[in-house]
Order: structure tokens, then sequence, then C-alpha cells
């Protein structure tokens, strides 16, 4: 056996890939050209072994604790009916923020009491559909909220499950985008508020208060910041014991936990995350004087962002001597939101040119939707290409597809889990009839 053709270099010496002998190269054992031909490009793949690993690592790291613990999977990320199975075979709740999260973990049998309701303005249609199918906790993000889920719940003669999601006021070190936890927010309550938000939730006979939230951002890479909105939570923990004489049963940390994108990414390890969590809360709540609340997170990306990837196929090339080299894919801004978004950015590899010795050259990776802007990847080296090449972009895993949009009237790709040499599909490509499906012609405007 060729033992240099068996090692994997960068881009490709990640988790989940592999080459064999005759220099092809594998998602989880399924080689990834028979993938593209099998399923089409642009494809995402989804490692199954890459979601339960993360799953039971932030399972496993409280178990050691004295803490309770629940993980409560942000659907957000990526949320279809196949990763409902993934999630509740291992053991993991789930946090929706719309009817439709909602109706996908229903229909995919998914357990009503194991799903916590977020969203910053929920329609009355939703929380009725909510109530409906009993799902096990509404998230709070106002007073209007809370009253409305109040009087619904009384007509229904329910009494509701509710969790308050808290503005900490805490700045965290990531894009303006994805910060959420800071005072200028639209979610959540102000946390000064709440001392005296409290009095309406105790005086509400159909409301049972279950604890407190807070999400401070998305792609954190420094921890420091889940210390500070601990203080806070537990301080706000202890003047509600106080004023009301309230234990509050449940603390929820949000999300947020970074993913490696690029080289110049390292995110934290799910442990050490865990551990801060366990130290800092114990330290808290001694300190305050308080019982141990239950503690939840809800992670997202950390779980499937590293374990998505992208394939497309090059299908143009476009030289502006002396300025730039453009490789033209057949996806772009439509499978992936994020560059134009919030600049950002990827690494990506050429299935066919693994061994390639020739130099390398910069190019720009651009999508193929009618907007300037939809540049996937900018300065990118790669090995020389050819049409018809097989891109792969990593680390495509979270807020891709859930994220995904039908611009220029593009179908979406394919969604396929990938697991020890199987493959199948999550999702079926969108095909022509999809785009057009909610499409009415007013009757005026047909010609009679
Ligand atoms: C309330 C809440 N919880 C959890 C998450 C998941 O965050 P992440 O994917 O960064 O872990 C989000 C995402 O922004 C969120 O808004």
């Amino acid at each position: 056996m060729n033992s240099k053709k068996n090692s994997l270099s960068f881009p490709f010496n990640r988790e989940g890939f592999s080459i064999n002998t005759l220099g092809q190269i594998s998602f989880e054992q399924c080689e990834l050209n028979y993938l593209a031909k099998k399923y089409g490009t642009p494809c995402y793949l989804f490692s199954e072994n890459i979601i339960r690993k993360r799953i039971r690592q932030f399972i496993q790291s409280f178990a050691q604790s004295e803490i309770d613990f629940e993980l409560v999977y942000a659907g957000k990320a990526f949320l279809v009916k196949a990763m409902c199975q993934i999630l509740s075979q291992e053991g993991a709740s789930l946090d929706v923020s719309s009817g439709g999260e909602i109706y996908t973990a229903l229909s995919a049998g998914f357990p009503s009491e194991k799903i916590f309701f977020h969203g910053n303005n929920k329609s009355p249609k939703e929380i009725e559909f909510a109530l409906k199918n009993r799902i096990g906790t509404l998230m709070v993000d106002s007073e209007n909220e809370l009253s409305l889920i109040n009087e619904m719940a009384k007509n229904m003669n329910l009494k509701v499950k509710v969790i308050l999601r808290i503005n900490p006021g805490v700045d965290t070190h990531t894009h303006q985008y994805i910060q959420t936890g800071q005072v200028d927010s639209k979610f959540g309550i102000n946390i000064d508020y709440v001392p005296t938000f409290m009095k309406k939730i105790i005086s509400m006979e159909n409301i049972i208060f279950q604890g407190l939230h807070c999400h401070i951002g998305s792609q954190i890479l420094n921890l420091s910041s889940y210390t500070l909105a601990i203080q806070r939570m537990v301080n706000l923990m202890k003047q509600i014991k106080d004023l009301w004489g309230l234990d509050t049963p449940c603390l929820d940390l949000g999300g947020g936990l970074g993913a490696r994108y690029t080289r110049e990414d390292q995110p934290p390890a799910i442990e050490s995350w865990a551990d801060l969590i366990i130290n800092d809360v114990k330290k808290e709540v001694k300190k305050n004087n308080l019982p141990l609340p239950k503690i939840l997170l809800e992670p997202g990306r950390s779980i499937v962002a590293e374990a998505g990837i992208t394939l497309y196929t090059i299908g143009n090339i476009k030289e502006i001597p002396g300025i730039r080299k453009y490789f033209l894919i057949d996806g772009g801004m439509i499978d992936n939101p994020r560059p134009i978004l919030y600049e950002a950015k990827y690494e990506a590899g050429l299935v066919k040119n693994i061994d390639d010795k020739s130099p390398e050259e910069v190019v720009t990776i651009a999508g193929k939707c009618c907007e300037s802007g939809d540049i996937l990847i900018r300065d990118l080296k790669l090995p020389p290409a050819s049409l018809g090449d097989l891109l792969v972009v990593f680390t495509t895993g979270a807020y891709h597809y859930s994220m995904s949009s039908n611009y220029n009237r593009l179908p979406r790709p394919a969604v396929v889990l990938v697991n020890q040499g199987k493959d199948a599909l999550m999702v079926k490509r969108e095909d022509y009839p999809d785009i057009i499906r909610n499409d009415v012609i007013p009757e005026w405007l047909i010609k009679k």
C-alpha cells in the first residue's frame, strides 16, 4: 500500500475524510465522485457519525458532574425529519423557533414535551399550534407575549411551562449580526426589568415559571463572555429568590460555541465549554446560597457545522489578466448565504487534484446568482482546475440548508446523510415544479 497516497493533507485532513490507494477521496467512506454522480451538484453531505459524536460529547461532559443537564439542540442550525430522528435516538431535546420547525419535529414523531419554543414575535396562530400540540416549554420573549400565552392557555384550560428569555447585557466578540446578548438587541427581556416582570408571572394562573434563559451570540471562540453571563443570570436568580421567595428550577444558557471554518478559527472544545459552565454555575450558586438549577444548553452550530460539506461543480472559469481568476460554481448564495450576510470565510478543496504537484494558484469562488456579492470564497489557494472539476466547501452543516433560498428561481440542492459507506437522501433535490408549486395566476390575468 502506498502510504503517501493514504495520508490526507490540507485541506482534506479533517474529521470524516479518507483517501484510498487510487487517490479517491471519501467522506465517511463514501467516495465523493460517486456521490456527486449519484445525487448531482450542488449537494449537501452530512456525517451522521460526527453529529452523533458531538451530541454525546455534550451529554457525557455533564454526566460526570452533579448538575442535572438537558441538551436542547437548536433546530435553526439544521432541521429536517431525519435530524429529528437522530436527536431523539440520542436523547436530545429540541429548540424550535417557528410553527414550521414545530411541524417538522412533530411530523418526524419527535416527542412534543421535549420541544422548547423560541421566537421574539410568535404569532397567535403559532402559539395556538404549540399549545394544541402540548409543546413542552414556551420561551417567553416579552410581556405582551406572556399575556397572550396566558390568555390562550386559560381558554384552552391548560397550564403552560415557561422560561423567560433574558437579555443579560453581555457583549461578545463575534460578528454584530450574530451577537444577541448586548443591551441594544431585539431579543429578550431586559435583565433590569425582570424582578418587576416576575410579579406578573406569579399572578398568572395558567403559567408555570420554569426558569431563565439567555443566549449571548453565535460563533463564539472566546468563552470569557459566558462567565459574565452566568454571574448576571445567577445574580438575577438571587434577586427573584429574595423578592418573591421563588427558586429558579432551570437555567438555560443558550448556544453559541464556535466551529472551525478556516485554519484561523480555534474553537474551544465542547468539554471546555461544559467545564466552564459547570464550574462557574456551581461557584456563583454557592456564593449566592442558592440551590443548583438544572442546566440547559442549546448548541446548534457546534453540533452540525463541521458535520456538513457541500459539493459543487466548476462550470466556468473567468480570468481577468493581472486582476483575478474566478471559478464559477453551480451553487452560491442560494445554498450558502453566510458570506453575503456576514462575510463568513471558508476553506475548500478540489477533489480530483489531491496529489497534483503543480503550483497552486489564487482564485475566487463565485456563485451563479445575479448579485455581484455572490462570492463564496475570495483569494483561495487551489491546484489548477478544469471545467467540470468537483469542489468541496467545508463546514457547511449549520445555517446553510436552513437559510437556503430559491433566489433566481434556482432549486435547492439535495441533502444526503453518509455513514460508514452508506449514503441516503435526507431531502430530495428540488425540481422546477417545486419552484412554481405555490404560484397562482389571478383569474383576471388569464385570457379567456
Ligand atoms: C436562542 C438561541 N439558542 C441557540 C442558538 C444556537 O446558537 P449556535 O448555533 O451558535 O450554537 C441560537 C442561534 O442564534 C439562538 O438564537
